[in-house]
């Protein structure tokens, strides 16, 4: 890989800190919010997540070749995190993750999170396509995808659990030039 994702990048007034150059007390306030139930909910793996399993995740973050994940940030300050997962630059395709911070209160948090993702996904990595997974129930977020220019690109029935009931995960994308025709 010619980019180095281990390094910080700047898009407007985003900032994206890599997961494995953030230092402890950055480390806590991500398991603060990935733990937070209004973000939990939503995660496929739960909220569960004991403080030490989460600081020995992030202690491994350097070795990761296929998975980035970044704090972002502006002048506010944390606006959440955004991740590329299972990158793969032979097609240009990887898949996104994402959350805002649910201890700030106002809107556009998601948007200025997907803006610097799609700059550094489409822009700097030169990808051809962004895909994602997201609950069927998640409607915000599909909101915030659609709004973004994602499109619907089929579903996995049943693939998810929760309360003892089984949701389909949709399974959205946005191509490159769908990006550069916004
Ligand atoms: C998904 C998520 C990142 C979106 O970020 P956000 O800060 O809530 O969204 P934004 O304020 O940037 O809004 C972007 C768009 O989302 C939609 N949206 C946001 N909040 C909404 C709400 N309460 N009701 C309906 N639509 C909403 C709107 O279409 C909005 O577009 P607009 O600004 O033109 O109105 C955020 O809601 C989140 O972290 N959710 C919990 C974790 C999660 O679900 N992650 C994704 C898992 S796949």
């Amino acid at each position: 890989m010619t980019l180095d994702l281990h390094q910080s990048f700047t898009f407007g007034t985003t900032e994206l800190l890599p997961f494995s150059g953030l230092d402890e007390a950055q480390q806590q306030e991500v398991w603060r919010m990935r733990t937070h139930p209004d973000i939990a909910q939503w995660m496929g793996s739960g909220g569960e997540i004991p403080l030490e399993a989460h600081l020995a995740f992030m202690a491994r973050q350097r070795e990761r070749t296929h998975d980035f994940s970044f704090l972002g940030r502006d002048a506010g300050g944390t606006l959440g995190v955004v991740s590329l997962h299972r990158l793969d630059l032979r097609n240009g395709v990887a898949w996104l993750g994402i959350y805002r911070n649910p201890f700030r209160e106002e809107l556009g948090l998601g948007r200025r999170l997907l803006q610097a993702i799609a700059q550094l996904g489409f822009d700097r990595l030169g990808l051809h396509t962004l895909k994602l997974e997201v609950v069927v129930d998640n409607l915000i977020a599909i909101a915030a995808y659609r709004r973004f220019g994602f499109r619907e690109e089929g579903r996995w029935r049943e693939a998810i659990l929760r309360d003892e009931r089984r949701h389909d995960l949709l399974l959205m994308g946005l191509l490159a030039r769908e990006w550069n025709n916004r």
